[in-house]
């Protein structure tokens, strides 16, 4: 999704922008671009690709200015090109904006440009309506940006952050954030805005957080935050904890690789932090006790992609434990149904980023109508984090590949976290239940290892069957909501045609589809409903499918109704969801590595989804 870097020091900006872009890579993008104040005038470089085809571009070119802002640009409105690629300019081009989100009215803007100035655009973007107002309005404010800004936020509608230099103003950048993600990075004789903390990093450690319609205004000095009345705010930075190295591959081929292979490490730490001296969990961001849970009588989890998968799992875990129901729901459905809603309901909130714009509007819709806010974020200080009454931080450090993995897991124990602390307040559960899943849950990290040390099992299967067109994933209970995610990892990497179903539902439609040799990835691990799935094994392998099982060590059974088997460490059904799912991921990963894909950056897909 699109990226924001600015910066205004004594360094040349050029290089520092374009350093903060590369570190946004990861999110998507389709083109780059870079605004800078050189010698009172504004030198403006943009191309449609990589940022190495803008590097291309400006290389051998003399730009030494020590302002500017830059961008990566993943295509809303107009398809991607140089012209539509970030920034944009005002009429007389000493102006410069670039803008992450959407500007919902900018048809009804440029058409009161046209009419009223007889203003030519030359992109199709929505951004350009912003830098040709500012253009406008600049003359109107005598010159001073932060006014011009303030008003055209006034005249905006929609979800948007954007950050806009202008030639006669040197050192000033002026940032406004709606609903999309922004921050500042404060350095001494130099600051950043950013969209994202990872594109500051290198150079800053200090973050402030920008607030939802929030100006601010940076210079080398000085950095001002002005509220939606245009009032100053003084808020103290941040410390990041995080270091580069996090950001960085570790000797591993791909991010997604490195990722799957943290999460031993990752998944300790978000367990072990919640537990105190006596072993019992301890959830230091969620204030909710076992009175205000008499006041809730239903919970729902709503979410995106891979993080409402972790929803499905969360119910069966929450309302196993807890006896409370809940209803698991995908973000962008929930907020257009009308959900029944009140102050008896608990919203659980699930994204790594906590910034999909989605699960954002989800939260706010049950937040209007008295919900109370519980969310499972990754990203500490995140939108979703920030507007919720509760925060369960899932601690997995930066996840950079697109595909979601270590985020999952962590999901996961989080899931299981949160069900056992309702359990145990609600008193359903036993304390000999919740000593037991509470030392599975420890087991995870080793027993997660063991399956990596045996990935080349796992290559050797994804060598035999990466060029195959389509492949179904199938499983029962918990084993169907990892048959989804499955599903995902393999599609979004691999773009092989792959399809979930829950393994039951095959004889109401979708085993027409089988065929010999028809790819069936089986999950089976779970024990009390062993025989029920491999019955629907046997129903695929009968009409000749290759299956491939997955079961819990010792299930040899299995092997003669499936042509592969791989095991899985022992354990409780519970918790199978965060081990057969390791499984899948690099199952997906080595399929995509065969095929020579774009692993980390696949195509058409963002990180963080911070758009309708
Ligand atoms: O940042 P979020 O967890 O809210 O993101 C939700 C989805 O966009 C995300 O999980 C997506 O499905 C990933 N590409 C999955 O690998």
């Amino acid at each position: 999704m699109c990226g924001i870097v600015g910066y205004t020091g004594h360094e040349n900006a050029k290089d520092i922008i374009i350093d903060g872009l590369k570190r946004l890579e990861y999110r998507g993008y389709d083109s780059a671009g870079i605004a800078i104040q050189e010698k009172g005038k504004l030198i403006v470089r943009k191309k449609k690709g990589e940022i190495k085809e803008l590097e291309k571009l400006i290389d051998g070119e003399e730009i030494t200015g020590t302002t500017g802002i830059g961008h990566t640009r993943w295509a809303t409105h107009g398809e991607p090109s140089d012209l539509n690629a970030h920034p944009h300019v005002s009429a007389d081009g000493r102006v410069a904006v670039v803008h992450n989100g959407i500007v919902e009215n900018y048809m009804e803007l440029k058409r009161q440009l046209i009419e009223d100035y007889g203003i030519l655009f030359e992109s199709e973007t929505d951004t350009e309506v912003i830098a040709k107002m500012l253009g406008v309005l600049l003359e109107e404010t005598d010159g001073s940006l932060s006014d011009a800004v303030y008003e055209l936020t006034r005249k905006m509608r929609g979800t948007y952050a954007f950050a806009a230099i202008a030639a006669d103003n040197p050192g000033e950048i002026v940032a406004f954030r709606k609903d999309a993600p922004l921050i500042a990075g404060v350095g001494e004789g130099f600051n950043f805005i950013a969209s994202d903390i990872p594109a500051v990093l290198r150079y800053v450690n200090d973050i402030v957080l920008i607030e939802n319609e929030e100006m601010v205004v940076a210079t080398p000095d000085s950095l001002r935050i002005y509220d939606e009345n245009h009032n100053l705010v003084k808020r103290e930075p941040m410390k990041v904890t995080w270091s580069l190295e996090d950001e960085e591959k570790g000797g591993y081929e791909h991010f997604m690789l490195k990722e799957i292979h943290e999460q031993p490490k990752v998944l300790k730490e978000t367990l072990y932090r919640r537990l105190d001296e006596n072993g019992r969990i301890y959830l230091d961001g969620i204030k909710l006790d076992s009175e205000d849970l008499k006041n809730i009588d239903k919970i729902y989890i709503v979410a995106c992609g891979t993080a409402y998968h972790a929803g499905l799992v969360g119910k069966y875990v929450i309302e196993k434990m807890s006896r409370i129901p809940v209803e698991v729901d995908i973000a962008s459905e929930f907020r257009y149904r009308d959900p029944i809603v009140d102050e008896h309901t608990l919203f659980i909130a699930v994204s790594q980023s906590g910034e999909t714009l989605d699960t954002l509007a989800a939260l706010r819709e049950a937040k209007s109508k008295g919900a109370r806010i519980l969310s499972v974020v990754n990203v500490v200080g995140s939108s979703v984090a920030r507007e919720s009454d509760d925060v369960f931080y899932t601690w997995a450090g930066p996840e950079i590949a697109v595909a979601s993995t270590k985020a999952y897991t962590t999901q996961l124990v989080a899931m299981y976290l949160i069900a056992l602390y309702l359990g145990d307040l609600t008193g359903s559960i036993t304390e000999e239940y919740y000593q037991r899943i509470l030392n599975e849950l420890k087991s995870m990290p080793d027993k997660i290892q063991q399956i990596l040390d045996r990935s080349d099992e796992i290559e050797n299967l994804a060598e035999y069957l990466y060029n195959r067109d389509q492949v179904f994933f199938i499983g029962r209970g918990l084993d169907s909501a990892v048959a989804y995610e499955g599903s995902l990892k393999l599609k979004e990497i691999s773009y092989i045609n792959s399809f979930a179903i829950a393994a039951g539902e095959l004889k109401h439609g979708t085993i027409a589809l089988m065929e010999p040799e028809t790819v069936v990835i089986a999950l089976a691990t779970v024990d009390r409903l062993f025989e029920k799935m491999y019955s629907n094994i046997e129903e695929v392998k009968a009409r000749k499918a290759h299956v491939v099982s997955i079961a819990k060590e010792g299930r040899t059974e299995i092997e003669r109704q499936s042509t592969n088997v791989i095991y899985i460490p022992d354990c409780a059904d519970e918790v199978t969801p965060i081990l057969s799912v390791v499984v899948l991921q690099l199952f997906a990963y080595f399929v995509a590595k065969i095929k020579g894909e774009n692993i980390d950056k696949p195509r058409n897909l963002a990180k963080s989804v911070t758009v309708e």
